[in-house]
């Protein structure tokens, strides 16, 4: 079950306006078409592991716990400190964490939802009694600043979860996650992804979208894998107590809130002050949910993302 919930954001905020003087748009345009005002960008020498370890540091404090229990860490993260080793050892050795299982899941922006069901595989099967399952990312790194149709969507952030082990009677009134679909179709990889690898130029590379096309397959996928996900927990959607999709865009939200049903007020929304933080947007808005109030414990959660590969996927969650 998730016992802690932890956000770390970089202080510096770049508005649309800020934006505009880059590329040619407007608050105005970007606002209406994404819902996004403004995001955060890490300064250049602060490297990834470090808004994940600031993000793992709240959540293991909100769980009681402390870097000393952690057997098991889960980096989700496109953004890498270096392409070896994984985020999640350097993590790692910065909480001073003690010996134990670490590595880096790499699903882009359905990070997180593919990371909680890997710890879970752990969790459930007695291989980790404290897991830390972190989604970080400074997507402001891939971004070309010439393009204004995705330079402008993306912004930085770390959020973190800590999952042990919960009652299991087998009911959908136990703690912890209760069923996930995940998804990939990598036929659709020019869609959305990096032009740029060690294996094949040698260099980063920048983000290229096809951003009418992924939106195109965002609501219609997203609502297959939630359904999914809700029949494999055993749950019905008029069940779920809150909503918290990957922050891509406000527009995909509002659709697949409504092809499923669920009430907008259920929806947690934080697209607007976070743009799209990859892998880190779902923990992020979680984090959110809980330190206003509204998220509480024993609340049914569904969570829900899609991302390069395209990959996909939802997990039911009871907190
Ligand atoms: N400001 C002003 N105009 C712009 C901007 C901008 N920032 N960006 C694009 N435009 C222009 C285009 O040049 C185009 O102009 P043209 O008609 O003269 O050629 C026009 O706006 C329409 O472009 P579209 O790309 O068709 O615009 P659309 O309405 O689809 O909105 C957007 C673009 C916001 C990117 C939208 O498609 C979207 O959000 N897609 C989904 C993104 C997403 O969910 N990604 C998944 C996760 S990301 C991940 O996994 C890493």
């Amino acid at each position: 079950m998730v016992t802690g919930v932890g956000a770390y954001l970089p202080p510096d905020i770049v508005t649309n306006d800020d934006l505009a003087r880059i590329v040619d748009t407007s608050d105005a345009w970007i606002y209406e078409r994404t819902g996004i005002r403004s995001h955060r960008q890490a300064p250049s020498d602060q490297p990834v592991s470090e808004l994940a370890a600031a993000a793992a540091r709240e959540a293991l404090a909100a769980a009681g716990r402390t870097a000393a229990d952690v057997d098991l860490i889960i980096v989700a993260t496109t953004t890498p400190d270096n392409t070896f080793p994984a985020t999640a050892t350097i993590v790692q050795r910065k909480l001073e964490a003690p010996v134990g299982i670490a590595f880096d899941v790499q699903a882009v922006c359905s990070g997180f939802v593919y990371a909680l069901a890997v710890a879970d595989g752990f969790v459930s099967r007695g291989q980790s009694r404290c897991a830390l399952v972190i989604g970080a990312e400074v997507m402001t790194r891939l971004m070309d600043w010439t393009d204004r149709g995705t330079c402008v969507l993306f912004g930085d952030g770390a959020g973190a979860v800590v999952l042990e082990p919960g009652p299991d009677t087998g009911s959908t009134d136990d703690r912890g996650i209760l069923g996930f679909s995940l998804r990939a179709d990598g036929t659709k990889q020019d869609l959305l992804y990096v032009d740029g690898g060690p294996s094949t130029t040698g260099t980063i590379g920048k983000l290229r979208m096809q951003g009418n096309q992924v939106f195109r397959h965002a609501v219609v996928n997203i609502s297959e894998a939630v359904v999914a996900a809700s029949s494999a927990a055993g749950v019905a959607l008029p069940e779920i107590d809150w909503f918290i999709p990957h922050q891509a865009n406000q527009r995909i939200l509002d659709g697949v809130a409504k092809r499923l049903g669920i009430d907008p007020c259920r929806v947690i929304s934080t697209v607007a002050e976070h743009a799209n933080t990859s892998a880190a947007s779902i923990p992020l808005a979680m984090a959110q949910g809980v330190t206003d109030g509204r998220i509480r414990e024993g609340d049914l959660l569904l969570l829900e993302a899609m991302g390069g590969g395209l990959t996909w996927g939802a997990v039911v969650l009871r907190l």
